[in-house]
């Protein structure tokens, strides 16, 4: 079990467990959550499901990601993860995602979370570059690069396309 601790005692990061599937569904169940993924888990069995893929990759020589959970008070909080790893011709780059359960929010914690995992994944992974995308409306996420130090690359236009709406990205990145 790999944990993650930052200077302040607020939380501390690990590796996910079986038990966490409740807390990883909760968290993205609010109007923010829903807005900022182009999917979160619908039900307990489809985030069973998530919670379990990620488990696996753990043991993985080559990952596809490493998440970990936010644990606040000792409770599964949000969970923060470098995905998109090890793809063909891009081993150098990964990408960075997050989310914290709403009575969490505005504490300065996911950025603090963002900022361990960015250290601990540039090294682990011997990465040139973590990218952070966001929605363009999503001003807390864009918030949470910018503290974190990541950088402002551009914005794609019509990246995604969401209930027939297309929608701009942000895009944001630490390179070494
Ligand atoms: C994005 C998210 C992870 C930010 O987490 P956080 O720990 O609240 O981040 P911060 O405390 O640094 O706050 C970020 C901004 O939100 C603002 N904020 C304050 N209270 C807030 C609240 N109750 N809810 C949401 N945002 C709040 C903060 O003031 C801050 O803005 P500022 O930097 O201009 O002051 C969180 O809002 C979240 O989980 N959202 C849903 C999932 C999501 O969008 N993930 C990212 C997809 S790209």
């Amino acid at each position: 079990m790999i944990i993650l601790k930052p200077k302040s005692e607020k939380f501390f990061l690990r590796h996910f467990v079986a038990n966490d599937v409740k807390g990883f569904y909760e968290c993205q169940q609010d109007k923010w959550a829903k807005k900022g993924f182009m999917t979160v888990p619908k039900n307990l069995a489809a985030a069973k499901k998530e919670v379990k893929y990620e488990i696996s990759q753990y043991k993985k020589k080559k990952p596809t990601g490493e998440s970990f959970a936010i644990v606040i008070d000792g409770n599964f909080a949000g969970y923060v993860e470098v995905h998109d790893l090890n793809k063909k011709f891009r081993e150098h780059k990964a990408k960075i995602g997050y989310c914290l359960h709403e009575k969490f929010r505005g504490q300065g914690i996911t950025a603090d979370a963002v900022k361990l995992i960015t250290k601990y994944a540039f090294k682990k992974y011997k990465l040139k570059r973590i990218a952070g995308w966001c929605r363009t409306f999503n001003k807390a996420s864009a918030s949470v690069l910018k503290r974190s130090g990541f950088k402002f690359e551009g914005i794609l236009k019509n990246n995604k396309c969401k209930n027939g709406k297309c929608l701009d990205d942000m895009v944001w990145a630490i390179t070494k």
